[in-house]
């Protein structure tokens, strides 16, 4: 193949285990999340059997040993789901998305809504809504990505209604895909970015069954905005694993679960990688020189848990969360999609510390999401789907997250993750 390839300068650059791994896996994702993601109906697999052990540790909370102060390292990544009496810190909330309101569309186990992550060495505190209102006192915080960030972003806003009102400001596209919330109490702006590869792109079509990218430019729908924002929040990943072409510059790099079109299946954990890799570099060129601190932050790949067809009966129908015991290792694809995330926040970050304006951190969610497959709407992505009784054919989300539901956690982490970076500010 004559085509360039900017991702070579990658250890691994399309080595022959990983070509038939993606050849094995190109056909699976396109049924399972094409329809899903992109918002109509979900699809299903059963996904890979490879895995990972993921190891990883983040951030620094204080820990106080007699009197002094001393700082250990907490990994929020790693843990288990404790039972919890408390429940969610809200049940009711306006701003959730129609699909993913499993109260209101009647699921009637709530098991699921009683759990709380407890990291393996430390304290992951209840979310505070007050607290991170104060924190981010005269901020722009802005949340791009997919409908994952949506779906991140609106366990956020009903966490902080609980304490204060806020006012939709503005409200734009098809689906509202782009908004912002402002909450007149602590002058805090949050929005919201459609944006599912972050990098340039056109989501397919009636007209084109694929996706096209350009790796070498970010999506200026954000980007043009950078400017004002003070906290960024990415969460995307799912839309990488559909049919795809791959531009940088005006070359063609190749593309992903493509039969017809005459190029290279290239996969698609380095483009994604590479996403990333554009998007930090943009990030410090307009920022970095700057004097206003920005928070960077990757909320890594959330699992889906489909177990087997999208629309049959019980596709996500467990009721509580796996043990870390009984689940140790990621399904591959998930630990690969977590891993390429991390390795690019981590080359940023060193970067942005030299810079040491724009700080970069991943709020590393794989592992507590992946214990989760009780979380999902499954049929309650639609209004008493059994009100007719039991149907063999029934229309399953095992993608998003109930509302309230483990995503709230997510938002936890984000808040401990930025209480400590803020920390070190002073
Ligand atoms: C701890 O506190 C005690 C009494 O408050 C004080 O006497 C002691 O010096 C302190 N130790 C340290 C290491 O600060
Ligand atoms: C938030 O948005 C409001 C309304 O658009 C604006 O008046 C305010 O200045 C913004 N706050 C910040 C911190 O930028
Ligand atoms: C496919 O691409 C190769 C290399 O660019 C070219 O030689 C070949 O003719 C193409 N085949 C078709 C069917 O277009």
């Amino acid at each position: 193949m004559d085509t360039i390839n900017p991702l070579k300068d990658q250890p691994h650059s399309i080595p022959l285990r990983k070509l038939l791994l993606w050849a094995l896996c190109a056909l699976l994702p396109i049924i399972t999340f094409y329809h899903l993601i992109a918002f109509p109906f979900p699809h299903s697999l059963s996904q890979s059997k490879q895995s990972l052990v993921i190891t990883t540790s983040s951030s620094t909370p204080s820990k106080e040993i007699g009197n002094a102060s001393v700082e250990i390292s907490c990994d929020y990544s790693n843990g288990n789901w404790i039972q919890d009496k408390l429940g969610p810190l809200y049940t009711k909330c306006n701003t959730i998305k129609e699909g993913q309101n499993c109260i209101t569309h009647g699921r009637l186990d709530n098991d699921y809504l009683y759990w709380r992550w407890k990291p393996n060495n430390c304290q992951l505190p209840r979310f505070d809504p007050k607290k991170f209102l104060q924190l981010f006192k005269n901020k722009n915080l802005a949340f791009v990505g997919d409908s994952l960030a949506r779906n991140q972003l609106e366990s956020l806003l009903c966490m902080l209604s609980t304490y204060s009102p806020h006012d939709l400001v503005f409200s734009h596209g098809e689906e509202n895909k782009f908004r912002k919330w402002h909450f007149p109490s602590h002058n805090v702006n949050i929005s919201i970015y459609w944006s599912p590869f972050l990098v340039k792109g056109v989501e397919k079509s009636d007209k084109t069954y694929y996706n096209t990218l350009y790796l070498d430019s970010v999506d200026e729908k954000w980007a043009k905005d950078l400017g004002q924002m003070d906290l960024v929040v990415f969460s995307i990943g799912h839309w990488y694993l559909l049919s795809a072409i791959y531009f940088y510059g005006d070359k063609v790099l190749g593309c992903h679960s493509c039969p017809g079109l005459n190029y290279t299946e290239v996969g698609f954990y380095d483009v994604y990688g590479k996403a990333f890799e554009t998007t930090f570099k943009t990030i410090l060129d307009r920022r970095g020189g700057g004097k206003d601190k920005l928070d960077v932050i990757v909320t890594t790949f959330s699992p889906a848990h489909f177990e087997g067809e999208w629309d049959k009966y019980g596709a996500c129908s467990k009721t509580k969360p796996y043990d870390a015991k009984e689940k140790e290792k990621l399904e591959w694809m998930d630990a690969e999609m977590r891993e390429t995330s991390i390795k690019q926040v981590s080359i940023a970050k060193k970067e942005g510390h030299e810079k040491n304006v724009v700080r970069f951190e991943a709020v590393d969610v794989t592992k507590l999401a992946y214990l989760r497959p009780d979380g999902h709407p499954g049929p309650y992505m639609h209004p008493f789907p059994f009100a007719n009784g039991i149907q063999e054919r029934v229309q399953n989300d095992c993608v998003h997250w109930c509302l309230p539901g483990p995503i709230d956690t997510w938002n936890e982490i984000l808040m401990q993750v930025m209480i400590k970076k803020m920390d070190k500010l002073r």
